[in-house]
C-alpha cells in the first residue's frame, strides 16, 4: 500500500487505470512536489485495483467526474490512443495540465485539434515521449549528435515478438506497432535527425483476426541524409537487432562483449561505441531513476512554470505525422514524402 501526503504539492490525477495508468500513478506517487488525488476509469476492476492501491486517493468512473469534482492541478492521460484528443480536449477546456500519453492522438487531425485547445486556453499540454527523458537514449543520442559516427547515420530497430494485442491491434483504437510501437523511434529520430522528408513503407498483416496492419518495416529519410530502418511485428515470432551504424563508427545496443564489473550488473543499461579503428567504448547508464520520473519531474516543473516544455503537442505531432505516412506508405505500397 502506498500513501503520501502533502496539502501544498501539486495535485494530480490520472486517467485511465490500466497497464500504464497504473504505472504512471506509482511514479507520481513516488516522486516529490505532487500529490495523487484522484483517479478515473470505465472500469470497475480498474479502478478498484487503483483505489485499493492509493488509499490517500479519490476514485471516478469518467474523465469528466474526475475534472469537474477532483480539484486537480494536472492530469495524466492514458487512455486508449483513438481516446486522447476528446479526454484531452475537455480537460484542456478546463484550463487544467495535461501529461498526455504516447501517441499523441490517433490522427495528425486530431493533434492539430489539441494544440488549438491548449493555445487557445494558454495551458500545458505535454506528450508523454518517455525517450527524450531516458538517460540511455540521450547518451547513444549525443554519440550520434554530436557526429561521433559520422555522417549520415543509419538506425536500425528491428523486433518481433507478441505485442500487447487488445485494442493495440485494432486499426481505429491503437493502429498497431507502426503506429502505436514505433512511435517512440519517430519522435526521437525527429529529435536528433530533424526533420523528415520521406517514407517508404511494406506493411502486411498476418494474423487475419485484427483490423491494424500487425507487421511491417519501414524506411525513413531526414533531410540531413540520417535514415531510419524498422522493422515490427506484434504478431511473429523472432527477436530482436538494434544498432547506428555511420561512417566514422558504430554504436551496437547491449555490452557487445564487454565485460562489466558483477557489482554492476542489474544497476547500469549499456551500449557499445566502436570507432574505426575498433576501439571500443562502453557508454553506461544508470537503470534509476529512470525515464518515467524523470519526465514526472519536468512536467511538474513545466506545470510550476520552472521550465520549457521539452515535449509540447507542437512536437509530438510529426511523430504521429510519420506514422501515418509510414501506414499510408504501406497500404499503398509507394514511396510517400513528409511535410
Ligand atoms: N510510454 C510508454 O512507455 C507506454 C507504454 C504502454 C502504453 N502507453 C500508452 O498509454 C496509453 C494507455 O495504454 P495502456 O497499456 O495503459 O492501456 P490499457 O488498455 O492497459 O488501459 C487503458 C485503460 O483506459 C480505460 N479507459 C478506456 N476508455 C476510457 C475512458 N473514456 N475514460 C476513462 N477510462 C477509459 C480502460 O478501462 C483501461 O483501464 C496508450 O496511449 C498507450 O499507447 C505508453
Amino acid at each position: 500500500m502506498l500513501s503520501k501526503r502533502n496539502e501544498q504539492m501539486i495535485r494530480i490525477g490520472v486517467i485511465g487505470l490500466g497497464g500504464m495508468g497504473l504505472h504512471q500513478a506509482r511514479t507520481f506517487n513516488r516522486v516529490t512536489a505532487c500529490q495523487l488525488v484522484a483517479g478515473a476509469d470505465l472500469s470497475a476492476e480498474m479502478r478498484t485495483r487503483f483505489a485499493q492501491t492509493f488509499l490517500q486517493a479519490q476514485v471516478y468512473t469518467t474523465p469528466e467526474e474526475l475534472l469537474a469534482q477532483a480539484k486537480v492541478d494536472a492530469v495524466v492521460i492514458a487512455v486508449p490512443t483513438a481516446f486522447h484528443q476528446p479526454i484531452a480536449s475537455a480537460a484542456l477546456a478546463a484550463r487544467i495540465p495535461v501529461l498526455l500519453e504516447k501517441p499523441m492522438a490517433r490522427t495528425v487531425a486530431q493533434c492539430h485539434r489539441l494544440i488549438d485547445d491548449a493555445e487557445r486556453t494558454n495551458t500545458l499540454l505535454m506528450v508523454a515521449h518517455c525517450r527524450r527523458f531516458d538517460p540511455y537514449w540521450t547518451a547513444w543520442g549525443e554519440y550520434v549528435s554530436s557526429g561521433k559516427l559520422g555522417a549520415p547515420v543509419l538506425w536500425r530497430d528491428i523486433r518481433a515478438g507478441v505485442g500487447p494485442g487488445s485494442w493495440y491491434l485494432d486499426e481505429g483504437l491503437g493502429g498497431g506497432p507502426l503506429l502505436d510501437g514505433a512511435i517512440h523511434n519517430y519522435d526521437f529520430a525527429n529529435w536528433i535527425f530533424g526533420e523528415p522528408e520521406s517514407v517508404l513503407a511494406s506493411a502486411i498483416k498476418l494474423e487475419p483476426a485484427v483490423s491494424a496492419i500487425d507487421t511491417g518495416s519501414t524506411i525513413i529519410r531526414y533531410r540531413t541524409g540520417h535514415q531510419l530502418l524498422l522493422s515490427w511485428s506484434w504478431v511473429a515470432r523472432g527477436t530482436t537487432l538494434h544498432d547506428v551504424i555511420g561512417p566514422e563508427g558504430f554504436i551496437q545496443f547491449g555490452t557487445a562483449g564487454m565485460s562489466v564489473p558483477a557489482e554492476e550488473q542489474g544497476h547500469y543499461q549499456y551500449c557499445c561505441f566502436t570507432d574505426r579503428a575498433g576501439a571500443q567504448t562502453l557508454i553506461k547508464t544508470p537503470k534509476q531513476p529512470d525515464m518515467y520520473t524523470f519526465q514526472a519531474e519536468h512536467f511538474l516543473a513545466c506545470v510550476r512554470g520552472e521550465a520549457i516544455c521539452q515535449s509540447p503537442g507542437t512536437e509530438a505531432i510529426k511523430a504521429v505525422a510519420v506514422a501515418e505516412a509510414v501506414l499510408e506508405a504501406g497500404r499503398e505500397g509507394k514511396a510517400r514524402s513528409i511535410g
